[in-house]
């Protein structure tokens, strides 16, 4: 099937905003830099990157008549947080499993901000000691067969809605959404910066950018900057999800090599503990843009897009699209980091 012929299920406002970071821009001296910004672009408590991949899946859900979302992440999981408002807003359960990703040692971390929201929005959020891995956990398969056993019908979403079959379609999509704002705007992004952890958000852009290329000719270059800490793991996620991606919209040709680009050096040596570069990234956003970004992703890798444009990787001349992929309620468990 074509991407435009997946059945999407509208969970957002239309196409998220761009706009222009022209003191960001000026600050840096090099490339001029503008923010597509998926953290405003739904109603669905707070929004971000997995409520667009919902769009997606959201179709799959209703046919199979499932009553329970069921789906992972760690306690301050933006992915978790957003499976529950989508519950919530079609009238479905929602059993999450919250792991301690994060030996983040505040004692608000599984209590404020994402998991906050979570649990007003009635999901079954229950709390799990394992550490970060974004693979398929046991803990999620065990929440599948207790919501069976209690006579439910599950419908599994994993960690970041990456591996599910139609988890790349979504941001494949916002390619194509890009492409379309760049004429109204009569601008040309000739690099995309996002931040990469489960990799589909990053494996979409790179599907949907390819099935571009192929109409238009122009190749760009989407840069993912890795905040997993677990390098090789998310560059082989995101390489097969781009693929399948590509497959599933009959890209009809393999992916080059050289279109998957995962950047490490901003990640510090664990996911979800900030470095000095993230708070350096995350106070600039702020107080030139008031544009609010969080320590586990945005941060990390807006702090890779300043370097990069610093550094003049990316050239003068070039202008780049920053993918604010959302995340910011998760800054209330980091107060400590302000204080
Ligand atoms: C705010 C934010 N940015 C970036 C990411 C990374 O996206 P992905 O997991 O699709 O690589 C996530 C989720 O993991 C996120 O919540």
């Amino acid at each position: 099937m074509k991407l435009h012929e997946f059945p999407r299920y509208p969970l957002t406002f239309g196409p998220s905003p761009v706009h222009h970071l022209a003191r960001l821009s000026n600050h840096l001296g090099g490339a001029q830099i503008w923010a597509k910004r998926e953290d405003v672009s739904s109603g669905l408590a707070y929004g971000g990157n997995k409520v667009r991949k919902l769009e997606y899946i959201v179709p799959d859900v209703i046919a199979s008549g499932a009553d329970t979302l069921v789906s992972i992440g760690g306690y301050q999981s933006n992915h978790t947080r957003q499976v529950a408002a989508v519950a919530a807003h079609l009238g479905l359960k929602a059993r999450l499993v919250q792991e301690k990703w994060v030996p983040w040692e505040d004692p608000t971390n599984d209590k404020v901000g994402n998991i906050l929201l979570t649990r007003m929005m009635g999901a079954d959020s229950r709390l799990d000691d394992a550490g970060f891995d974004i693979g398929i956990r046991d803990s999620w398969k065990t929440a599948l067969q207790e919501v069976e056993d209690a006579g439910g019908v599950p419908y599994p979403i994993p960690a970041g809605a990456s591996e599910h079959p139609l988890g790349g379609l979504g941001f494949a999509n916002w390619a194509f959404e890009v492409a379309e704002q760049e004429k109204q705007l009569g601008v040309f992004f000739d690099t995309i910066i996002v931040c990469t952890v489960t990799g589909s958000t990053h494996a979409g852009m790179i599907a949907g950018f390819a099935a571009l290329e192929e109409l238009t000719g122009v190749r760009r270059r989407i840069i993912g900057i890795d905040a997993s800490a677990t390098i090789e793991k998310t560059r082989e996620q995101v390489a097969r999800i781009a693929r399948n991606t590509a497959s599933l919209i009959e890209l009809g040709r393999d992916l080059r090599d050289d279109e998957i680009q995962v950047l490490e050096g901003w990640a510090g040596d664990l996911y979800g503990i900030p470095v000095d570069s993230t708070m350096a990234a995350m106070a600039l956003g702020a107080q030139l843009e008031a544009m609010i970004t969080d320590p586990v992703y945005e941060g990390k890798s807006l702090a890779g897009l300043i370097d990069l444009v610093r550094s003049r990787d990316i050239p003068q001349d070039s202008t780049v699209l920053y993918a604010h992929l959302g995340g910011q309620p998760a800054i209330n468990a980091y107060w400590r980091l302000w204080d």
